[in-house]
């Protein structure tokens, strides 16, 4: 079965980006030329997605923007002859099929934000991307779709021991390939009781059963409603794995993470590498 649909959370408060993110949501912050969420969609569309479905909150109307035309910029453009840059703004306007936003009417959480999407589900699994968990290389969403055979699944990737209380951390059962059986799921584990340093990332194929699971589901970590809970609780129910993706993860909800981000996609790019790798020899 194809994943069709994907949920896009960005009802976050970005507190540790503050106060960047009092006013300009998380999601849009920028890395080389591209907002997070954009790198999102791209990689949702990459594997397939056609339905396209934002969580928003307060303050998060330039991510619908972003997707939007914009005929004064568009015209503006054409009138200056800035055609590569008309170029680049028609081709992302809006993610290739069909888009929708659902609000989230308080940061309740990932899982609350997960569960506000229900209505534009159905019965079908669907994919979910966290646009501050930025991938480089491979998209892993397209890598997970491929290994999909059914039942829920999360990306995950080794982390350092001493990092595993960052993290929700997998019991692993059976190891095939990049696929692990995940038996258990431990949210921000200190060292001495993780039971791997297999970590999750943000992204995910759940199946419908998991909003019934999230509609009754309490508050967990940090006061949130979370999707690691209902994934956690399906164990047993539903077939569940987790899928060691190949590419690079960087984690832009931090600024370390973020500021690494940059630097490893600039370093991707013609135009800047060598600029930036002569500015850096000259300031270390
Ligand atoms: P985070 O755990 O990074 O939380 O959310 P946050 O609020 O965005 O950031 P900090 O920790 O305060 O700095 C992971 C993803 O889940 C979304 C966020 O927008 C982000 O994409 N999210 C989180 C929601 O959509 N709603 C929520 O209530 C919480």
């Amino acid at each position: 079965m194809k994943i069709r649909k994907a949920i896009f959370p960005v009802g976050g408060l970005g507190t540790r980006f503050l106060p960047a993110t009092k006013a300009l949501p998380k999601e849009m912050l920028p890395v080389v030329d591209k907002p997070l969420i954009q790198y999102a969609v791209e990689e949702a569309a990459a594997a397939g997605v056609e339905e396209f479905i934002f969580v928003t909150g307060r303050n998060k109307s330039a991510i619908e923007d972003h997707f939007d035309h914009s005929t004064e910029l568009e015209s503006a453009l054409l009138v200056k002859g800035k055609d590569s840059a008309l170029q680049t703004v028609q081709a992302m306007m809006k993610p290739p099929g069909s888009v929708s936003y659902v609000r989230q009417q308080e940061p309740a959480g990932l899982g609350h934000a997960v569960w506000c999407a229900r209505n534009l589900i159905g019965s079908e699994p669907v994919a979910v991307l966290l646009a501050d968990d930025l991938i480089l290389g491979e998209p892993a969403l397209k890598e997970m779709c491929e290994a999909w055979n059914g039942g829920n699944m999360v990306a995950t990737m080794n982390v350092e021991a001493e990092r595993t209380s960052s993290y929700g951390i997998v019991t692993p059962g059976e190891i095939n390939g990049n696929l692990i059986e995940v038996t258990g799921l431990v949210e921000k584990p200190n060292p001495e009781d993780a039971p791997s340093t297999i970590a999750i990332v943000g992204r995910y194929i759940i199946q419908p059963s998991v909003f019934t699971t999230l509609s009754t589901q309490s508050k967990g970590a940090g006061g949130e409603i979370q999707l690691t809970d209902a994934l956690s609780s399906e164990i047993g129910k539903t077939p569940f794995f987790g899928y060691q993706f190949s590419g690079t993860r960087f984690d832009c909800g931090s600024k370390l993470g973020f500021l690494q981000a940059n630097l490893a996609y600039a370093f991707q790019r013609d135009d800047l590498k060598e600029p930036l790798q002569k500015w850096l020899r000259e300031l270390i």
